[in-house]
């Protein structure tokens, strides 16, 4: 069961930090099945009433979770998917066995379990982006403009902070992007990559920018590993040393969290 009581924001002293940032809702809940749960009502209750929402999606172990209870509840709701406009938040660049790409990763826990498949602008273009970088970049916001922008952003967040491959330090002016991957990031996705060597060093990704106009941003932790920063991202100063941090300037951000990654913040 999820703790309803426990809906807080960051403390006063905190918004102190360097500029007055607004204020963000840390939901809490005791498990992640819980908060995937809160986090599937929302995401399926906006396609419920704007069948062609516009969802900003992310890649990761956190997000299996989600989209796993997001095709549950909208198959319990009879809400239908069909018509949803989605936009990732990044890709690897640079010779990826196909299994390991974003893509493959949401035919599996998104398209597939959907029955939907993803617009011609679901990913940035990791192919391009090789050898037209910024092409690729342009090209990416201009479909998520010409979409309306992101109704819903979900997130995750890496242990140095990052979200999407936005790695410290970032810019909150950034737009989508070739970046270079930092070494926490490359080490946190060698297991899946059978070893950090073959983790590729490059990815495009969104900037915090293109993130921050999304009308709702709802970033998701599981786990005590997230406890720092997601601690350091609510408590510490705004800085793009902590790239989630940046989030603080948004309208409507939430950080749903389980009781592990809640740990750090009392
Ligand atoms: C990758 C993705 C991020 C995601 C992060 C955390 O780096 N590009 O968008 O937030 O992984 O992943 P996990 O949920 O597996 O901890």
């Amino acid at each position: 069961m999820s703790d309803p009581s426990a809906e807080r924001r960051a403390p006063r002293a905190a918004r102190a930090a360097d500029r007055e940032p607004l204020p963000v809702k840390v939901l809490r809940h005791g498990s992640s099945a819980d908060a995937a749960r809160a986090v599937a009502q929302e995401v399926v209750a906006l396609v419920a009433e704007r069948p062609t929402a516009v969802l900003g999606l992310a890649t990761g172990g956190t997000m299996v979770e989600i989209y796993a209870a997001c095709v549950e509840r909208a198959a319990s709701e009879g809400v239908s998917f069909d018509r949803v406009r989605t936009f990732n938040l990044d890709e690897y660049v640079g010779p990826v066995a196909p299994e390991r790409t974003f893509r493959a990763y949401m035919e599996e826990h998104f398209f597939g379990p959907f029955g939907i498949e993803p617009g011609p602008h679901a990913f940035p273009d990791a192919a391009r982006a090789a050898t037209d970088a910024l092409g690729a970049a342009r090209a990416y916001e201009d479909a998520i403009g010409r979409a309306g922008g992101i109704d819903l952003q979900l997130l995750g967040i890496g242990r140095n902070g990052h979200v999407a491959f936005n790695e410290p330090p970032a810019s909150a002016s950034s737009r989508t992007r070739v970046v270079e991957l930092d070494a926490v990031t490359r080490a946190d996705a060698g297991a899946a990559f059978g070893g950090v060597e073959r983790v590729p060093a490059r990815a495009i990704t969104v900037g915090l920018a293109t993130i921050l106009e999304a009308r709702r941003v709802r970033l998701v932790a599981f786990g005590a590993s997230k406890a720092p920063a997601v601690e350091r991202a609510l408590l510490g100063p705004v800085t793009g040393t902590l790239p989630a941090s940046l989030l603080r300037g948004h309208a409507d951000v939430s950080f749903v969290l389980d009781a592990g990654a809640a740990s750090g913040l009392g």
